[in-house]
């Protein structure tokens, strides 16, 4: 994988830096969109790193600044993601809007502006954080979540479907639990029986250097039984 390039957002923290680390060390060349890159940590000192704000709009100056710095673009990997604990009846406009935003309309804007780059390449890939809240809902309060991570899940298959002829492949990675901040945040399960963040990033590293002959749609991890999952 020497010398490929990865657009990573939600680089900073959870399952996003994990991934960047396993890129690195697999010899990717990294462009990383955070929103504040002050906080860029000593480890990215080699990589591209650009403001990006999912809710600003700012996916073509991404796009071009990666492509004046390396010239092509394998692979983008969508990280970056909110989840806003309520359920479709209560949640307004405003916190639904901006759920929908960072979950689902700025990877569509991403990958959008990346597309010729990744279509150039003939193996480009696309990787979008979903969430097994993408297969089913399981819970009220997780269900205007869920409505964003479905969302994710079809753009996920859109873009199969529309850059196949090119090369390009999708994969949508839909995690239960995982010890991250995101989770801690909204239940009690133990965080070391929760999947770890780095057993993510091995599965998205995964579906980043198949084939295009073994496309993987998605990919459901989790930590706890479930009926299908
Ligand atoms: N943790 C789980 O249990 C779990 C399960 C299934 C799916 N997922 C999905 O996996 C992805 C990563 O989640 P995580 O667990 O790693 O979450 P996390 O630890 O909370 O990290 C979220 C990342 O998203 C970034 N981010 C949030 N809002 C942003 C915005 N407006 N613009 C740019 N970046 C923004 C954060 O940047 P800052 O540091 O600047 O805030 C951070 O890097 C998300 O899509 C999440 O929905 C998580």
């Amino acid at each position: 994988m020497t010398g490929r390039v990865a657009l990573i957002s939600g680089a900073t923290r959870g399952i996003g830096l994990s991934v960047a680390r396993l890129l690195r060390l697999d010899g990717w060349q990294l462009s990383l969109g955070i929103r504040d890159p002050a906080r860029a940590g000593a480890e990215t000192s080699e990589d591209h790193v650009i403001s990006y704000d999912a809710t600003s709009g700012s996916e073509n100056e991404w796009v071009r600044a990666a492509m004046d710095r390396f010239g092509r673009i394998d692979a983008v990997v969508c990280c970056a993601g909110i989840m806003t604990p309520r359920n479709i009846i209560e949640i307004d406009d405003e916190a639904l809007n901006e759920m929908l935003e960072v979950n689902v309309k700025s990877p569509r804007r991403l990958v959008s502006a990346a597309w010729d780059a990744l279509k150039t390449c003939g193996t480009g890939r696309v990787v979008i954080l979903a969430s097994l809240s993408g297969k089913r809902v399981k819970s009220s309060g997780s269900s205007s979540y869920a409505m964003t991570k479905h969302a994710a899940v079809a753009f996920t298959h859109g873009i199969r479907q529309a850059g196949w002829d090119d090369g390009i492949r999708a994969t949508a990675i839909c995690p239960g639990y995982v010890n991250t901040e995101m989770a801690r945040a909204i239940t009690d399960f133990p965080p070391e029986e929760m999947t770890q963040p780095e057993d993510v990033a091995k599965l998205v590293h995964l579906a980043l250097k198949l084939p295009n002959t073994a496309s993987v749609s998605e990919l459901a991890i989790n930590c706890q039984l479930e009926e299908s999952f």
